[in-house]
């Protein structure tokens, strides 16, 4: 690696308190090369022009009301772009609730900017930490109370990684991943599937923010309980979907494979060797770029998949394919 100037100092315990750096939840182990950045640049708008070309009115979002956790930035930001540009209302939830706010503003703004004509949806940011219970239910309660019309979507984003050596991994460590990355997913949807199976409400859509790792081990990095927390979170979509589809509430998941996001671009300026091994091995021959999972979630979201429960969208340049 050429510098570690930058970069975050591996943390001697577990205990290493939260930094406000984006994604500085990702710790790592100081013999191995794959760090966190210190600073990570913000993530610009993804690029989705105003439109007007015909497409199937059963794509529209209009008269939806998304929820999109860890939607303060990353893959979540964009997906929360997606939502509202499909026509729907948004509620951003992140533990960065500063940062939630500013991305909700951004949105709401570029909306206003591109779309001069259109009413402006509602975008409303919540704080929150996915992992705890008492703060996920106050969060969907403060949700509710500002859209009146209650939730139609809820997309799982909040979720991070680290590496370290499986045999080296602090056990409070592990947990705490398993506490965003699973525990966070079950507890998000279980919250908004009970207000659904209690109101009676059919067609809502639970979209879970998976990843290739649940079926795929990356290289060279070591992350076995995050690969086990991505296999957990496509299994829950697949068991929440028939649990939950006598109550007309689909459950799907996508799967991400290596995407460009402000974070892992960061990464990999510093570390080239890691994004030509990264590279190599997609045969698309390229990262995905974030604004590659807008399609998908839209469909999940919206009415055209009204028959699609349970399934698993891997969105990866065929890197689990081979
Ligand atoms: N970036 C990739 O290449 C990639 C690939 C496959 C899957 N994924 C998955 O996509 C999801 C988003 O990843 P990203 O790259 O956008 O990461 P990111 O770090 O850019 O964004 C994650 C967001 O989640 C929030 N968050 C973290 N812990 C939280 C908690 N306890 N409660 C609420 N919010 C919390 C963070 O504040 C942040 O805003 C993750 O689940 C990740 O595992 C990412």
């Amino acid at each position: 690696m050429s510098s570690t100037q930058s970069l975050i100092k591996p943390p001697v315990t577990s205990e290493a308190p939260y930094s406000d750096v984006a994604g500085a939840a990702t710790r790592i182990d100081p013999d191995i090369t794959h760090r966190h950045p210190t600073k990570v640049p913000e993530d610009a708008p993804a690029h989705v022009p105003c439109h007007h070309k015909r497409t199937l009115p059963i794509f529209s979002l209009e008269g939806k009301t998304c929820v999109v956790t860890g939607g303060a930035r990353g893959l979540g930001y964009v997906m929360a772009q997606a939502f509202v540009e499909s026509g729907a209302d948004l509620a951003i939830v992140d533990l960065n609730g500063d940062e939630a706010a500013k991305s909700a503003k951004t949105i709401l703004d570029t909306f206003v900017s591109t779309n001069p004509d259109s009413p402006k949806p509602t975008i409303t940011s919540h704080t929150c930490d996915v992992s705890n219970p008492e703060s996920v239910a106050t969060t969907f309660q403060d949700i509710t109370s500002k859209h009146k019309n209650g939730v139609d979507v809820l997309v799982t984003s909040a979720g991070f990684t680290e590496n370290f050596k499986a045999e080296e991994y602090p056990h409070n460590r592990m947990q705490k991943l398993w506490g965003v990355n699973v525990d966070g997913t079950y507890l998000c949807s279980t919250e908004v599937a009970k207000e659904w199976i209690k109101s009676g409400k059919k067609g809502g859509s639970i979209i879970m923010v998976g990843s290739m790792s649940g079926v795929a081990v990356n290289v060279p990095q070591p992350q076995a309980p995050y690969n086990a927390s991505k296999a957990a979170v496509r299994q829950l979509a697949a068991s929440f979907a028939i649990e939950w589809a006598p109550h007309g509430i689909r459950v799907n998941c996508i799967s991400p494979g290596y995407m460009m996001t402000a974070l892992t671009k960061k990464i990999i300026d510093e570390q080239p060797d890691l994004y030509n091994n990264w590279v190599s091995r997609i045969p698309a021959g390229r990262m995905g770029n974030p604004v590659d999972l807008m399609g998908a979630v839209v469909y999940l979201a919206s009415d055209a998949s009204s028959y699609t429960t349970g399934a698993d969208i891997r969105i990866d340049g065929g890197y689990t394919v081979i």
